[in-house]
């Protein structure tokens, strides 16, 4: 028989599971962000009046409430999804499915920020019609705003806009090229190479991509690439002269959960957190606790009995110890499990 107390646990416990995907959760160690969409329009108008654009990515649920109720102006879905929370080396393993799976639970959790959906790699590179199919199926299974593809190809580009779906760019070090690239190189080091940057960056802009990512590049570089297009210029690795800048979400919190993450942050990633201490210590200590018999103690033990059915509990089990072949059958769950 359930107590109040559990059916009410219950009854909250459905009620969230019902409303929380049309009602966004409440934190409250944060005020909320006010409940409107950034859009490329006013991402453009950031640029415009000189005001810095903030980018983060998030791969789940909780992480998409966090960045969402921080306030950041775009979120990216990125394929680092493969390497930070999936365990993979690289990018080059994950799939359209490992998006889409990511991309809805990421679209679940928030509705400020623009939400970019990556392409992984080997879903756009074959054809301009390979790329609307995946961008298509990303934004249809999805709620994502728009979609982000690396390196510079201005046809693909200009077929995905033309078929109606954003396009964030990306150029510098293009992790999933790292094959061609040599490694996981910083890229427009040599004077020709920087100015094949800004050719591509005006390239970019031409195809119709509202922004792009620069990703380890000289500042000097970047700031060329900044001033050469209308469109934001987004940086990683990148100094600080670009319309904004993105971090991933598990470098800049000290996560910790992938080992390249643990013994290689990038050099160009501030932590703003040790979040992974955090878990280790809580870990350490709910593994005391449960030891210890610590927890969960009274405290964390909730469900209680009437002092009636606790009285009547008590008699009957009395009488199992005194006789213990005399298995009480007359509950209806004993009676469904012999039927079958
Ligand atoms: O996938 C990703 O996280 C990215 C960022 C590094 C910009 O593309």
């Amino acid at each position: 028989m359930f107590s109040l107390k559990l059916v009410t646990r219950l009854n909250i416990n459905l009620w969230c599971r019902r409303n929380l995907a049309s009602t966004p959760p409440k934190i409250s160690a944060a005020p909320s962000p006010p409940h409107k969409n950034i859009t490329i329009h006013s991402l453009l108008l950031k640029k415009r009046k000189g005001i810095p654009i903030s980018m983060v990515t998030a791969y789940d649920f909780p992480s998409a409430v966090h960045v969402d109720k921080a306030g950041v102006d775009i979120l990216l879905v990125g394929d680092s999804v493969g390497m930070v929370e999936l365990g993979y080396e690289t990018t080059l393993p994950v799939t359209l499915d490992d998006m889409v799976h990511h991309c809805k639970a990421v679209c679940r959790g928030c509705r400020r920020p623009l939400i970019v959906g990556d392409l992984p790699f080997g879903t756009y590179e074959r054809s301009a019609d390979q790329a609307i199919t995946s961008a298509m199926r990303l934004m249809k299974e999805t709620q994502i705003d728009c979609i982000k593809l690396e390196g510079p190809r201005i046809e693909t580009i200009k077929a995905i806009v033309e078929s109606g779906i954003a396009v964030m760019g990306h150029i510098g070090l293009t992790p999933q090229s790292f094959s061609a690239l040599g490694g996981f190189k910083a890229q427009g080091r040599d004077a020709h190479k920087a100015v094949l940057l800004i050719e591509q960056a005006v390239a970019l802009e031409k195809a119709g991509c509202f922004g792009m990512v620069i990703e380890c590049v000289p500042p000097l570089v970047a700031k060329a690439v900044t001033e050469a297009v209308t469109i934001p210029v987004i940086g990683i690795g990148a100094g600080g002269y670009t319309d904004g800048q993105v971090l991933v979400f598990h470098d800049m919190l000290g996560m910790m959960q992938h080992h390249h993450h643990a013994e290689f942050t990038p050099q160009f990633c501030k932590q703003y957190a040790s979040v992974g201490f955090t878990i280790q210590e809580g870990l350490a200590q709910y593994i005391r606790e449960v030891e210890s018999k610590e927890f969960p103690g009274d405290e964390f033990s909730p469900y209680i009995m009437s002092s009636e059915e606790e009285s009547i509990f008590k008699d009957l089990l009395e009488k199992r110890v005194a006789n213990p072949k005399s298995a009480i059958h007359n509950s209806e769950e004993e009676v469904n499990i012999k039927v079958y």
